[in-house]
């Protein structure tokens, strides 16, 4: 089997805030197969934006350790900040959550798609030119040539979304991370960005860590799935196969609660309680108190990681099975 282009070993995250220490990532690992998409899916809080942020290093404020985290050859944690600023560059490009932030109200369009390949590339103006309209047209704006010349405020929702994913890919990444690209869209929008971000992975023989709340675009348009909860990965593995038959029960709930997945269920099913504090974490496993299948030994004990056929990783004493 193929080396992974991206891999994850036992990496946590912690803040040491006036409240206490936030455990934000505990002991995640996972890896990125070359050209595929890998879905970090989790409920608001359960760390993914952070373990992602940690891999790039740019979260503040946090203590990241992690036995590996590796790129390729070139071990992230070990990399000066300037050779990692290259690498943001250039090799893994990250989609931010917060779309609006990402680009620069004061100036047009072409101008900041322009900074980006000045910055990462050696293209002459003329090739940078080339290169932003070929781009514009990828990501479906039509009539180029004249967007360029246009301010953030004078495009839509989507078309804004284009344009960070056109960025993105400006210089060409190995490695996409696309934090909630879609969220903050309408839903037939969301559909057609979605769609243009996974062909253009596909087509061009990317990889890419999706990270959504959502289980229904999981389903749709990842690989393999992560399923994290309260700082970490209770399930992972082939998506059609978490999705089909959950061993977790927190995956189970999960897709139990979503309506497209048990159209004939009359009341849409609810996990019980709530998510945990992130700084006051149940000492055994961290879904245990709104756990139906919980035992006494999950009251006490962290369940290790348990490795399963087909690649399935899972972090439950009792784990759902169908035989
Ligand atoms: N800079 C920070 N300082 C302190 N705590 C933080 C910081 N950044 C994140 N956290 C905490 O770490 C935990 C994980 O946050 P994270 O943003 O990774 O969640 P998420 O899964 O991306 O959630 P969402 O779906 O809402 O984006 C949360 O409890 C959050 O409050
Ligand atoms: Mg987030």
């Amino acid at each position: 089997m193929q080396r992974p282009i991206l891999e994850v070993k036992n990496l946590s995250t912690t803040f040491h805030t006036f409240r206490g220490v936030i455990h934000a990532v505990s002991g995640v690992s996972f890896h990125l197969n070359e050209g595929e998409i890998l879905g970090i899916v989790g409920e608001s809080g359960s760390g993914k934006t952070v373990a992602n942020l940690s891999l790039l290093h740019l979260v503040e404020g946090g203590v990241v350790q992690a036995d590996v985290m590796r790129y390729q050859d070139i071990d992230l944690s070990s990399l000066k900040e300037k050779e990692m600023e290259k690498l943001r560059g250039a090799e893994i490009s990250m989609i931010f959550q917060d779309p609006m932030s990402s680009l620069n109200p004061l100036y047009t369009i072409g101008h900041q798609i322009e900074e980006s390949l000045k910055l990462h590339t050696k293209l002459n103006r003329k090739e940078r030119r080339a290169r932003m309209i070929d781009l514009l047209s990828k990501v479906g704006i039509s009539d180029p040539e004249s967007r360029l010349k246009s301010y953030p405020f004078q495009y839509s929702g989507g078309m804004r979304q284009r344009i960070i994913i056109a960025i993105a890919l400006a210089v060409n990444p190995k490695i996409i991370i696309a934090d909630e690209p879609t969220t903050a869209l309408d839903v037939t929008v969301q559909a057609q960005v979605l769609r243009l971000l996974t062909d253009l992975i596909h087509n061009e023989s990317r990889s890419m860590i999706l990270i959504t709340h959502d289980l229904g675009v999981v389903s749709k348009t990842t690989d393999r799935v992560v399923v994290m909860y309260a700082g970490k990965a209770m399930e992972s593995g082939i998506t059609k196969d978490v999705i089909h038959e959950p061993m977790h029960p927190y995956t189970d709930g999960l897709l139990r609660s979503i309506p497209r997945f048990h159209e004939n269920q009359e009341r849409l099913y609810q996990i019980p309680g709530m998510v945990p504090r992130a700084y006051d974490l149940p000492k055994g496993c961290r879904f245990e108190p709104r756990c139906p299948k919980a035992q006494p030994i999950c009251k006490n004990e962290e369940p290790p990681v348990r490795k399963m056929s087909n690649g399935r990783e899972i972090a439950c004493f009792f784990p759902i099975s169908k035989g």
